[in-house]
């Protein structure tokens, strides 16, 4: 497939000049060509190979169970048909806590084996080496606060998080410890947008919100919930643009009666 290269593309930096001039950072997630390619020629800023695969695509309850070959799978057919937009992979549960060089090595095959810009991990303090690691060596890191879906177990709820004086204190120190650490932007997911402005407004680098309210420097959504193919996940953060379960569902049950009726195929339907 041949993707027209003549356009300018969406860095890091450009990420950056977004944010000090106050234009908000649009981001989606995508896990495959096709959709990939209708997001970047919309002109999304952002596409997140998010580990959210593991439920939208894989139909996993967590996202624990996704593997580093899979997201890498689902990064590399992203990146075939993307064309401007600045391409986040997730790094999955199991390739990047238990130490600072196996974190690099995982960072690597995701760089070298998709083709993608920049990786994406869950945490702060705990994962502070990491991130210095992956950064020195040249890979563009993003973080992610708040709900941290691959410490579910930990929570125990996909509840708002930070709401109390103590974990809201260690979102802003993590943030700040994040952004010296070199991160180019921090995902913030489901916290109270008091909190989401303060932080937005002490970093000089970009938020990208979830569920974090309207003063991050950009939003994201994952693209099954906001285009309504997941229709039974409807939480008060989440606007639907489409009920594409319905249109799906119509669609199939049309060609399905049209079979049946021996409708389809009709005479200038076959050679
Ligand atoms: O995996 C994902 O889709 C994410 C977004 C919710 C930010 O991390």
């Amino acid at each position: 497939m041949s993707i027209n290269k003549e356009v300018k593309k969406i860095t890091t930096n450009t990420l950056q000049k977004m944010k000090e001039n106050g234009e908000k950072i649009s981001m989606i997630t995508a896990y495959d060509f096709s959709f990939a390619k209708i997001f970047d020629a919309a002109g999304i800023d952002v596409i997140l190979v998010g580990d959210s695969a593991s439920n939208v695509m894989a139909g996993h309850e967590t996202t624990l169970p996704i593997t580093l070959d899979q997201m890498i799978y689902h990064a590399s057919s992203v990146i075939r048909g993307v064309n401007r937009s600045l391409v986040v992979v997730d790094m999955p549960f199991g390739s990047y806590q238990s130490n600072s060089k196996e974190a690099l090595i995982s960072a690597f095959r995701i760089m070298k084996e998709t083709g993608a810009h920049a990786v994406k991990l869950e945490g702060g303090e705990e994962v502070l080496e990491s991130v210095k690691r992956i950064v020195a060596a040249g890979v563009p890191v993003m973080g992610h606060l708040g709900l941290t879906p691959q410490s579910i177990y930990k929570f125990g709820t996909y509840t708002v998080r930070a709401k109390e004086i103590e974990e809201a204190e260690k979102l802003r120190r993590d943030a700040k410890l994040l952004e010296e650490a070199g991160c180019f932007g921090i995902v913030l997911e489901k916290i109270p947008a008091a909190l989401a402005k303060e932080v937005s407004e002490s970093l000089s680098i970009p938020t990208i919100g979830i569920g974090a309210g309207k003063y991050c420097d950009g939003q994201v959504l994952v693209m099954h919930d906001m285009l309504g193919l997941t229709s039974e996940f409807k939480p008060r953060f989440l606007r639907q643009y489409l009920k594409l379960e319905e249109l799906v569902t119509g669609a199939v049950k049309q060609y399905i009666t049209d079979v049946k009726k021996k409708d389809f195929p009709n005479e200038h339907e076959q050679y």
